[in-house]
């Protein structure tokens, strides 16, 4: 069964604050927003029609999950299509879990020398953290349950989903 955590006007809500505090940040600024595909594809396109400052999005595609479990492998499908050098790159998450795919993808970006590189993830899961990672926007916290929706899957599946649930 499907039970309701976050509503969809809370996240429209969210969403709405979340632009207006990353536009006060990148104001005059351009911003490269990299969409972790394919989760976050849904709180993206929201996202980004709430931002002021001109923004280009790319998009990397990564594996992490097989059904509930995580794998504990972070693998990179697609890269980036654009050069970051010297850009301010905003990566926008769908959930932090253990941190392992935050971390590898910060190292990789890191590597390409932007200027700057910040987190906007919709959901923490702090309780179940293996690494630590810096996130400097977060939507909401999230207990250590599996979530689905807006854009979330289980096995593919939920993603479309305009709230976001837990099966239970
Ligand atoms: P991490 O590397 O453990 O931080 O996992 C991050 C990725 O795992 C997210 O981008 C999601 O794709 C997936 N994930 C973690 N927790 C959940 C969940 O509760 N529901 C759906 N996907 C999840």
């Amino acid at each position: 069964m499907l039970k309701e955590l976050i509503s969809s006007r809370k996240i429209k809500n969210r969403v709405a604050e979340l632009g207006r505090e990353i536009s006060t940040a990148y104001a005059g600024k351009e911003i490269v927003m990299v969409v972790l595909l394919r989760g976050s594809f849904v709180f993206a396109a929201d996202l980004i029609r709430v931002l002021e400052p001109e923004t280009v999005v790319d998009f990397m595609v990564v594996s992490s999950y097989q059904g509930e479990n995580t794998s504990g492998e972070v693998r990179i499908l697609k890269d980036l299509a654009d050069n970051i050098h010297g850009r301010h790159i905003l990566i926008v998450e769908d959930i932090v879990d253990t941190g392992l795919t935050l971390n590898k993808i910060l190292t990789l970006l890191q590597s390409r020398s932007p200027q700057s590189i910040a987190i906007c993830s919709m959901l923490n899961k702090p309780s179940r953290r293996i690494q630590p990672v810096d996130l400097q926007y977060v939507g909401f916290e999230v207990e250590d349950q599996f979530v689905v929706g807006y854009g979330l899957d289980m096995d593919q599946k939920y993603r479309q989903l305009p709230y976001i649930g837990e099966l239970v």
